[in-house]
């Protein structure tokens, strides 16, 4: 079974690679509930990377889209790996 908690050390890279792009001004950290965050953000995203729990992405989906940016991208993770059968 692919789980990534078998994978710390991937983990460990991924963190340390999105700190380095938040401290160079290519991506910001925010804690807390992303949900909240975002029925509340204003600003337009140019790219969404979407790794949430799967059936909230259709609740994303209605937040984010609304807040792209014209000709801004997003990607969702794992949709197919995760489906009803
Ligand atoms: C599918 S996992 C993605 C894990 C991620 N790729 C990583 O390497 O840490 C979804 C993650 O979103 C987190 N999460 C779920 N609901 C959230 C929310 N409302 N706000 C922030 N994080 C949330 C979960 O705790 C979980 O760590």
């Amino acid at each position: 079974m692919d789980d990534a908690r078998d994978r710390p050390e991937e983990g460990r890279v991924a963190s340390a690679n999105l700190r380095e792009a938040a401290s160079t001004g290519v991506a910001a950290i925010v804690a807390g509930d992303a949900a909240v965050y975002l029925r509340a953000r204003k600003d337009p995203f140019d790219f969404v990377f979407l790794d949430a729990e799967k059936e909230d992405y259709a609740a994303y989906l209605d937040v984010v889209v609304p807040l792209l940016s014209p000709g801004g991208v997003l990607v969702a993770d794992n949709l197919l790996s995760h489906e009803r059968t």
